[in-house]
């Protein structure tokens, strides 16, 4: 599996055997004793968890004002807990950091990080455009009352299907990611439809190899290196129906590095030259999403504000004149903005190995330390303030061994029947989950001001015999 500086993926994962040396237990002990005098709240402030999450007098974590453990006897667990007021200052943040540079761009807001029907009509709301990767998301984004002329239609093998639901629905844009694509497209439209081209530029990002996008060998768009690119626009050109309005590059995802997004803007400013295309082929110029988050304390990604001041720099040295810039980020708008809230069921110690404390979910509701060896941060939710003096491995309910959320963790002397949050799960956890062993996917709960409300229920058994026939 490629590691990659930089990222919180695929990062280190030390081992149980750890817990006996002396050195690393002079190390806890010495830990322990200054976390005693210092540690009072470990939550507030950090990057990790929402915006405005605490520890309470009562000792228990705190999301959007409401007590989790109060959350966990109204809701039940597993559960997506978001706080409200997390997702709308980051939408602001992403809105006020282009305002600073003038009015012509768009935030669009990439909903495979999170495609739940509150979260659209949220986004909107705060004025965000919304790009869907699917036909399914599609639906969703218009059922949530998203305006179609602000909806970007992606993807690397859209069917005649969701192209045909696009083109009815009246999108304002579709990425074409393939000649085939082009071809079909044309044939299905009767009047012109507004087409940026996808381009890999040949950067390649410093984050996991399974989420990079920008490199020359990937299924996505058309390459520069290889020609594709230029022939493309030749393509499009060529067609009675699609509209050429600029160009579009998304190089991978939880990037932490600014860097590889001037040199992106460049090879596109080449592209844009070499093929001559004039103001109005050119006036729109997506430059994707990516900006990475912090998933345990250690990481520390660019903010917003300098991701998009890098951006928009970087498209004004370059172009002139200058198109309107687009960026679409996932990760960065809901990732910290949600948590895993949990239940311990077991609580398994193999002397001198490894303590497992085993959670009611695992792989069904958060793939990524699976997918990608993500590490994340734990937290025991009902005494939040307590000082981690266990390192455990937190393992979920699935019948397989690669079903571990958290290697390592330190903890607050776990016990069943406590409820045990993992943050920075607002992102790509509630979208990639499964029913692997038959689990029921859980509930997203929004909170905000110390209310609560249900914007996903939780599956149930009935829901899966449901499609039987
Ligand atoms: N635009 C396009 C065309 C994309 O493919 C993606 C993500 C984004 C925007 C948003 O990227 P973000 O800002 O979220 O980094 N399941 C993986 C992430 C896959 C991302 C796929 N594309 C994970 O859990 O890390």
């Amino acid at each position: 599996m490629e590691v990659c500086v930089g990222s919180n993926l695929g990062s280190r994962s030390s081992h149980g055997g750890d817990n006996d040396r002396p050195d690393e237990r002079r190390r806890r002990q010495l830990v322990r004793l200054m976390d005693a005098e210092t540690r009072t709240d470990p939550v507030q402030g950090s990057a990790v968890y929402p915006l405005g999450s605490r520890v309470n007098e009562r000792g228990h974590l705190e999301i959007g004002a409401c007590d989790v453990t109060e959350l966990a006897a109204e809701f039940g667990t597993p559960a997506y807990v978001y706080a409200e007021d997390d997702l709308r200052a980051r939408a602001r943040e992403y809105l006020d950091a282009f305002r600073a540079h003038g009015d012509d761009f768009e935030v669009i807001y990439a909903s495979k990080a999170a495609p739940v029907s509150a979260i659209y009509r949220l986004f909107a709301d705060e004025g965000l455009a919304i790009d869907v990767a699917s036909g399914g998301e599609l639906q969703m984004a218009i059922r949530a009352g998203c305006d179609p002329a602000r909806i970007y239609v992606h993807g690397n093998n859209k069917t005649a299907a969701e192209l045909e639901l696009a083109i009815q629905s009246g999108v304002g844009h579709v990425i074409v990611d393939s000649f085939d694509e082009i071809q079909r497209l044309d044939a299905l439209l009767s009047e012109p439809l507004d087409v940026l081209i996808r381009v890999t530029p040949g950067i390649r990002a410093d984050t996991h190899s399974y989420i990079q996008t920008g490199q020359l060998d990937s299924k996505f768009g058309f390459g520069l290196d290889d020609g594709l690119a230029a022939r493309a626009i030749d393509a499009v050109r060529a067609t009675p129906n699609l509209r050429l309005v600029g160009l579009h590059a998304h190089i991978g995802s939880q990037i932490f590095e600014l860097e590889p997004y001037v040199k992106t803007i460049e090879a596109l400013g080449a592209l844009a030259a070499e093929a001559g295309l004039g103001a109005e082929e050119f006036r729109l110029l997506n430059v994707g999403g990516g900006l990475g988050i912090a998933y345990t304390a250690g990481d520390e990604p660019p903010s917003i504000r300098s991701y998009v001041d890098v951006k928009v720099e970087g498209v004004r040295r370059v172009f002139d004149p200058v198109p309107r810039i687009l960026v679409e980020p996932g990760r960065s708008l809901v990732g910290n903005a949600g948590v895993t809230l949990y239940e311990v069921g077991t609580v398994k110690e193999i002397p001198g190995v490894r303590t497992y404390v085993a959670v009611d979910g695992g792989m069904s509701d958060n793939l990524r330390p699976m997918l990608y060896g993500a590490r994340y941060e734990a937290l025991i939710a009902n005494r939040a303030a307590g000082i981690p003096d266990t390192r455990v491995t937190i393992a979920g309910m699935h019948c397989e061994s690669s079903d571990v959320l958290v290697r390592d963790a330190e903890l607050a002397s776990p016990r069943v029947g406590d409820l045990l949050v993992t943050p920075a799960t607002g992102a790509y956890g509630h979208s990639m989950a499964n029913n692997y062993n038959g689990m029921t996917r859980p509930p997203v709960i929004f909170c905000k001001d110390g209310d609560a409300r249900v914007v996903v229920r939780r599956e149930t058994w009935e829901d899966l015999v449901s499609r039987d026939v």
